[in-house]
């Protein structure tokens, strides 16, 4: 090996979870402990970063809706670049770095730099916020399978389609901008009106809060309650379980009762 090569760093890609610092995995508070630099984003579990990583730099590089912090192109120039100089970054991101975290694009940008890299898997908001709020994606009898999607970008009319036609649970990260669109698309392609919806804001955070409605009525609702990214849209007959704190056995009950299920 090189002399070169040896002074290298390296990087160790995070998933942080939905926000709450005790949804970090065991193994990523051990890379926090040992970094000497932590790249975090707006979404990763940050209040206590300098408990977390206490020899490390902390730099935010998150991005805020409509306004880039850092461009993707110089979050990961600054990680190699560090790397390049020695230093052990963590790339901080929020839930899973490869569930629309666009964590792919920086593992490669760390092997054209010939950095070795490392990626802990993170508990993601599309499964973790909706459970927060009491919704399971899959329910025996209800729905055995659900879809992820990107609303981050209006959907075009074949994935509207092919999503109407699965017939499992819809989870759209990214999505409130573009509930209208995504909502009468799906109606449009033979999804009931009264199909219910949930939209759970600032899952696992202070905050937390879910608006739940049904496909015809669920862009008046979000209007009304103004409701704002963060939030994961859920969208299912599962959505019939959600709770929003009411964790009493009675209520438990009744929401159970709302479904047609064997056994419930
Ligand atoms: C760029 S995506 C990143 C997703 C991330 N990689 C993951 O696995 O959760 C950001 C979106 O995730 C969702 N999200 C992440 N954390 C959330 C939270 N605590 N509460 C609600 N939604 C959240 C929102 O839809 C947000 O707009």
């Amino acid at each position: 090996m090189s002399a070169r090569v040896e002074s290298r760093g390296r990087v160790t890609l995070i998933g942080g979870g939905p926000g709450a610092e005790d949804l970090l995995t065991l193994r990523a508070v051990r890379a926090l402990a040992a970094a000497d630099v932590v790249l975090y984003d707006r979404l990763a579990p940050h209040a206590t970063l300098h408990e977390l990583a206490p020899g490390a730099e902390l730099i935010d590089v998150g991005k805020r809706p409509g306004h880039h912090a850092f461009p993707q192109e110089e979050i990961e120039a600054l990680m190699v670049a560090r790397a390049e100089l020695g230093a052990h970054v963590v790339r901080l991101k929020g839930g899973d770095p490869y569930v629309l975290g666009r964590g792919g694009e920086e593992v490669l940008a760390c092997h054209r730099a010939g950095i070795p890299v490392e990626v802990v898997p993170g508990v993601t908001s599309a499964i973790a916020v909706p459970s927060a709020a009491g919704i399971p994606l899959t329910h025996r009898g209800v729905s055995h399978l659900f879809t992820v999607v990107s609303g981050h970008a209006p959907l075009d009319d074949d994935t509207l389609r092919h999503l109407a036609g699965l017939g499992g649970t819809i989870v759209v990260l990214m999505g409130v901008n573009t509930l209208p669109s995504i909502t009468a698309g799906l109606v449009r392609h033979g999804l009931a009106a009264d199909l219910p919806v949930a939209i759970v804001e600032r899952g696992f955070q202070p905050g937390q809060r879910t608006t739940i409605s049904d496909l015809g009525g669920v862009v008046v609702a979000a209007g009304r309650a103004r409701a704002a990214s963060p939030a994961v849209v859920v969208i299912g007959e599962v959505v019939r379980l959600a709770h929003d704190g009411d964790l009493t056995a009675q209520g438990l009950m009744d929401r159970a009762a709302r479904l047609a299920v064997p056994g419930s």
